[in-house]
């Protein structure tokens, strides 16, 4: 028998990746999104590249715990991948109230529902950002995490405890994977899905691309006096279809009962650095375009350097990241051309 996955926030960027590796392994996907950060692009898009004009989707915002029970009720679910998050940093940090109230609240809600109807494999969508400025790179997950620098940041530390706590007392009945992503970047082959910012791009991959079109004039790239080999932040940047299977193999091994403790803990990285000049010196490279761009002072809350250590994952889970930088790059490239209908 098919198994069926909820994915909530399964619109969004990491949502509308994941549904579809999870669609071609042969899982049945429920999307849920409340389409309060994307509009229904991705969504048609998932539909065209798995063909399943079918594909299920709910309207629905997880801080609606009525709601959320009667979605449980409605599907057989034996797992849940929670994206439907804010996730800008900045925000976060302005409207701290907003960011806790739904961040946790649709956690919460998701947990209840799921361990009331019985029980469910819970994958929650964590970040690098938990290890803050590390004391040593590459991170494992080990490596202890850091005072959140943000509000966004505190939401993905506590989520993190709550599924712990939740899952400890739920007597069985609750399993949870946490995967802690690195910096996703890139969209699918295909064209037909990416990142769709709303306004101007806090991320740098979606600044480069908006630069290199045109609709930005100047990146600006935040600091080159860190300590680092030229300057710039390092980072992991990982390829959305990659990061996205990561998830096929944590569900696969939560529905199959693979897994060694109740909750289990992986990075989801490459394992390599880029600093951000080596980032856009490869972009310009592989796509035969400029982004003109300037040196500007630091950015407030950024680390200098994280990248993470992925043999958990891929020993463990068996997944590794295998889509060079040089396709990554070039699939966020098209993406960008895609939505400018060039
Ligand atoms: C941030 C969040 C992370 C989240 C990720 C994806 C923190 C500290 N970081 O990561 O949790 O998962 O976004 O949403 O919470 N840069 C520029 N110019 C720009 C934009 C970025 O130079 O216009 C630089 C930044 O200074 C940084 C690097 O590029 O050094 C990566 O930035 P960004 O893409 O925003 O990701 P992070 O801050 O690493």
């Amino acid at each position: 028998m098919k198994k069926t996955v909820l994915v909530s926030g399964g619109a969004g960027f990491i949502g509308s990746h994941v549904t579809v590796e999870l669609i071609e392994a042969g899982y049945d996907v429920v999307v849920a999104d409340n389409f309060s950060n994307c509009d229904r692009t991705c969504y048609e898009g998932v539909k065209k590249i798995t063909g399943r004009e079918d594909l299920p989707l709910e309207v629905i915002d997880f801080c609606d715990a009525d709601a959320t029970k009667k979605l449980f009720a409605k599907y057989p679910i034996d797992a849940v991948i929670h994206f439907a998050a804010f996730k800008a940093v900045g925000e976060s940090v302005a409207k701290p109230l907003m960011y806790y109230k739904n961040n946790l609240m649709s956690f919460l809600n998701v947990l209840e529902a799921a361990q009331e109807k019985g029980g469910c494999n819970v994958l929650f969508s964590s970040s690098a950002t938990v290890y803050g400025e590390p004391d040593a790179v590459p991170v494992t997950e080990a490596t202890p995490r850091k005072p959140a620098m943000s509000p966004y940041g505190n939401t993905k530390v506590m989520c993190e405890d709550i599924l712990h706590d939740a899952v400890k007392a739920s007597e069985g009945k609750l399993k949870g994977i946490l995967l802690r992503y690195f910096n996703p970047i890139g969209a699918h082959p295909s064209a037909l899905i990416g990142e769709l910012p709303r306004g101007v791009p806090n991320n740098l991959v979606p600044f480069i691309t908006q630069t290199a079109i045109g609709k930005r004039e100047c990146l600006n790239i935040f600091g080159n006096d860190y300590p680092t080999p030229d300057g710039t932040c390092q980072r992991d940047f990982i390829d959305i279809v990659d990061l996205a299977r990561a998830h096929v193999f944590a569900v696969t091994r939560m529905v199959e009962g693979k897994m060694k403790k109740d909750v289990e803990t992986f990075n989801v990285g490459t394992g390599r650095p880029y600093s951000v000049m080596e980032l856009l010196n490869a972009f310009e490279k592989v796509n035969g375009v400029k982004v003109p761009h300037k040196f500007a002072p630091r950015r407030p809350g950024d680390v200098t350097a994280v990248w993470a250590d992925p043999t958990l994952a891929n020993t463990e889970m068996g997944w590794k990241a295998t889509r060079p930088i040089e396709e990554t790059l070039k699939a966020a490239w098209a993406w960008e051309c895609k939505l400018a209908g060039k």
